[in-house]
């Protein structure tokens, strides 16, 4: 039996991209896949508000992520850590044997604008990561407040991880002045894992174009070479490249307010359910992500039980990520997600806990 998915990523897919995703094959240096690359790129150009460079990667995030680190870091690095995905960047930073500082906030909180300009001010860093939404607690950073903060460090690389934000809100890459952008599409896409897509600045790619040791695969200077011939450096995930393809059709056929509406909507009505039974938000409420919720376990309810009961009658449920995992359960509401399955959701909880009716 399938399991629907309200796990925050992979999610859902809608028929039409499976449908998609089952186009018979091209070979990536026939004129045909440039034409489709050409295409999702310049798609995905204006879903980021960008004029920069967009490439595609056969990857995870953190293929592209670890790709950054190796491209972009330069001296030092400062990875802002408030959950176990900022976490596990700064551990990556490390094992690609660059120097780095984690600057770290209490799970549940976002990292902030002061936090970003006190570090930078030392001027010991020419890079820094951060996570725009952190999938592991459903905290949102205010990354508006920190793009403002980073126009004062021109030198410093901003690097984002927008993994599990990307097309579920506004997030306009130039004007913020994102060096690189990066995120896979298995969360608010709702696409099949295995796609990455990732931005490069001018700045970042003249950064690049100096780094030693950035590697063949996900080396930045191979794909600005390749995308100058709507391609790719090696064979890339043509089948998802289809799928991206589609799903792109139907987000702009939406409309990008009306997505961007459509997901507030569905976070709203979420927050609503879980602190209408009681539970606590984990984030603040301003910090709240548009894409999951993270919630505390306030009541204390068996989420092993609920995890176990909700997947026998075809619902899979997260009951927390990490070091949370047990005292948090996250709800996912991205991508293709309608009111209808979160209801759907709630009603099968009610029939396992009557309590929380
Ligand atoms: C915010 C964030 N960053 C990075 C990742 C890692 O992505 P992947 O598993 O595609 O490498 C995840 C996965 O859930 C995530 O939520």
């Amino acid at each position: 039996m399938h399991k629907k998915l309200f796990i925050p990523g992979p999610v859902e897919i809608h028929p039409d991209i499976l449908a998609a995703m089952s186009l018979p094959m091209i070979g990536h240096r026939m004129k045909e896949y440039a034409v489709l690359h050409g295409r999702v790129t310049s798609g995905l150009k204006k879903l980021l508000f960008t004029d920069g460079r967009v490439f595609l990667a056969t990857s995870s995030a953190f293929g592209v992520m670890e790709g950054a680190i190796r491209n972009l870091v330069g001296t030092r690095c400062a990875n802002f850590c408030n959950g176990a995905f900022s976490d596990k960047w700064h551990d990556v930073t490390l094992r690609c044997g660059k120097k780095a500082d984690a600057i770290r906030f209490d799970w549940g909180k976002p990292v902030t604008p002061e936090a970003v300009e006190l570090a930078l001010s030392t001027g010991k860093y020419d890079s820094m990561t951060m996570i725009h939404n952190e999938t592991s607690t459903g905290v949102m950073s205010p990354l508006a407040e920190i793009a403002e903060v980073m126009k004062k460090f021109p030198d410093v690389m901003f690097i984002v991880d927008t993994v599990s934000s990307m097309s579920a809100v506004r997030v306009p890459v130039d004007e913020l002045g994102i060096d690189s952008c990066i995120f896979g599409v298995q969360k608010a896409f709702a696409l099949p894992p295995g796609l990455a897509v990732f931005t490069a600045s001018e700045k970042a790619l003249q950064r690049a174009a100096l780094m030693e040791g950035r590697g063949y695969y996900f080396d930045f200077m191979e794909f600005a070479a390749n995308d100058d011939k709507d391609n790719t450096p090696s064979t890339p995930c043509i089948s998802l490249i289809y799928a991206m393809d589609r799903q792109l059709e139907r987000i702009f056929a939406e409309g990008l307010e009306a997505r961007w509406a459509r997901h507030a909507d569905l976070a709203d009505y979420v927050r609503g359910w879980v602190t209408s039974r009681g539970f606590e938000l984990f984030p603040e409420a301003r910090y709240c992500s548009q894409t999951l919720t993270c919630s505390s376990n306030s009541r204390g309810i068996d989420l092993a039980m609920l995890k176990k009961k909700l997947g026998d009658a075809g619902f899979a449920f997260d009951d927390g990520y990490g070091k949370i995992k047990g005292k948090t359960f996250r709800i996912a509401h991205m991508g293709d997600t309608t009111k209808a399955d979160l209801s759907e959701l709630f009603s099968e909880i009610v029939t396992i806990m009557p309590e929380l009716a």
